[in-house]
């Protein structure tokens, strides 16, 4: 199994298609290529980090993209960041064109030959069969899709302690992942801040946005068996384990 010895910075991912990644992507044998769902701060990133570590995939998440454009000047931005960025900031779901339109410009990070881990899209249906389509296209298959269920209120806890690394987005929590140094990323010295969508007001709208459209596709893709639930309790590495388990299970 390949293992990641320098954690990739995704640059075609998070700048978009014409940055290249350092260190550029190895093939993997076979290459995973995995969806991870969940609400709002179940622990998708944390598992994302673990299970690109483990399989040599990219974690791919479309909120590391708008987080990344909200560090470019207005004027480097197209009219539809700028505007998805203020969905964000009140825990509002980025309307499916913005989104698809990122993604179909970053089709080479899903066709990469060494795999990729979906976090935090699809988020919707209609993002889910637009998904469909473009791998179809491209004669690409997902493996499975990780569903991780946790009790609303665990979850809630797990983002009011969130810090995130400003720099190489890493993910850590005050009390029950806490940094080395307070405030300073482990695993590149980066500054650790709070996220803007991670007070109070805005956590409600994301779980109301999750429950009215992203809970929907656990049922999507149970339909097309994909879907392996995976509960949320105990600490990212028992998670981890129980994931890479229940994957093989499915022969993967
Ligand atoms: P996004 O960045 O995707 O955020 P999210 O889905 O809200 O998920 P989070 O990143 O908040 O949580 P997570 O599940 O990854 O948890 P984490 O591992 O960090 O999206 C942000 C926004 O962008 C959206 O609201 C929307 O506006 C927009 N957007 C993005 N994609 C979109 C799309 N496709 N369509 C429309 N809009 C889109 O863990 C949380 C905390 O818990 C951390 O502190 C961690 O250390 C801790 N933790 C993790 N696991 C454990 C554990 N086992 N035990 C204890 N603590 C743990």
């Amino acid at each position: 199994m390949p293992i990641m010895e320098m954690k990739r910075d995704r640059a075609s991912w998070i700048k978009g298609p014409s940055a290249q990644c350092v260190p550029p992507p190895v093939a993997a044998q076979p290459p995973r290529r995995l969806v991870l769902l969940g609400a709002p701060g179940v622990g998708k990133g944390t598992q994302a980090e673990l299970l690109a570590s483990h399989y040599g995939a990219c974690h791919l998440s479309t909120g590391d993209i708008f987080r990344a454009a909200k560090a470019l000047d207005a004027g480097e931005r197209t009219p539809a960041l700028s505007a998805a960025l203020d969905y964000m900031r009140k825990g509002e779901l980025v309307p499916d064109e913005t989104v698809l339109a990122l993604v179909a410009e970053r089709i080479g990070c899903l066709r990469c030959d060494g795999g990729f881990l979906l976090d935090g899209f699809p988020r919707t249906v209609a993002q889910a069969e637009a998904l469909e389509q473009l791998l179809k296209k491209e004669n690409i298959t997902i493996d499975a899709v990780l569903s991780y269920d946790l009790p609303l209120e665990r979850v809630v806890a797990r983002l009011s302690g969130r810090r995130t690394c400003a720099n190489c987005k890493a993910v850590f929590h005050i009390e029950t992942r806490p940094s080395k140094v307070e405030g300073v990323c482990d695993q590149c010295g980066g500054k650790l801040y709070q996220r803007e969508d991670d007070r109070p007001e805005a956590i409600r709208v994301r779980m109301e946005a999750y429950d009215k459209s992203t809970s929907p596709l656990a049922e999507f893709y149970r339909k097309r068996n994909l879907l392996v639930s995976v509960p949320a309790e105990g600490s990212p590495r028992e998670i981890f384990d129980r994931s890479t388990v229940l994957l093989k299970a499915r022969g993967r």
